[in-house]
């Protein structure tokens, strides 16, 4: 039988952590699992449902009544792909707000670590390293300045046609790493053991070669 493995991929947003993920993913052969749409997808449907995220009570029937997958690299809610409706400035700031929620985070955990422990995975976000799977073979934690993932988040929304300026992402940005690092419950943090790589003058294909050499 061939042997199970993860790869987790941590880091701020704008770190260039999707992207890489996926093109290791690809070159791999292996499942991509993208847990900032998870957190997206619930941040989205809170909205949708008028949910006030604090009340506990709400929250957890909310909980209780979700469903988050993936199906060929699309965001599945509920069963309804949401990938197109999750990524504008206003879902990001949701996804931070309510990643801060213990609730939240206990039940994407444990569907996250479901999702990895029969089959070989890439996995990104802010605590797969650290929290979801503490044991992964491989750990890398990405980083760039912040005026750099600004410059990225910027130039992938502007191609979406979202209107927006580049001092709004950074600001943004700045904000939702504040959020995310400082946060009680599990905050963004490299894992001791994790390798970290500045890829703000590095490319993709740079990145992912180096990532490459040292899974091997
Ligand atoms: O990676 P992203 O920008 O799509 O993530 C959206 C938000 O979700 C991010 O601001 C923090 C949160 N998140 C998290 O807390 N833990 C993860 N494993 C992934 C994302």
């Amino acid at each position: 039988m061939e042997k199970i493995y993860q790869i987790a991929i941590d880091g701020p947003a704008g770190s260039g952590k999707s992207t890489i993920a996926k093109a290791l993913a690809k070159e791999l052969d292996i499942d991509y699992i993208d847990t900032g749409a998870m957190y997206r997808a619930f941040g989205y449907k809170i909205r949708e449902k008028g949910i006030d995220m604090h009340n506990p009570a709400e929250l957890r029937e909310l909980l209780d009544s979700t469903d988050i997958d993936f199906d060929h690299g699309k965001t599945l809610l509920d069963g309804t792909d949401v990938s197109g409706l999750i990524r504008t400035p206003e879902v990001s700031m949701l996804a931070s707000d309510c990643s801060a929620i213990a609730e939240v985070r206990q039940k994407l955990v444990k569907l996250q670590q479901a999702m990895g422990e029969t089959k070989s995975v890439v996995m990104d976000g802010r605590d797969i390293g650290t929290v979801v799977f503490p044991n992964a073979q491989y750990k890398f934690f990405l980083t760039a300045s912040s005026e750099e993932r600004a410059r990225r988040r910027f130039a992938e929304l502007t191609a979406k046609g979202e209107k927006t300026t580049f001092e709004e992402v950074l600001e943004d940005m700045v904000k939702r790493d504040t959020q995310d690092t400082t946060r009680k419950v599990t905050p963004l943090r490299k894992a001791d053991d994790a390798l970290e790589v500045d890829t703000t003058s590095m490319n993709i294909e740079q990145v992912t070669d180096f990532i490459l050499s040292r899974i091997g």
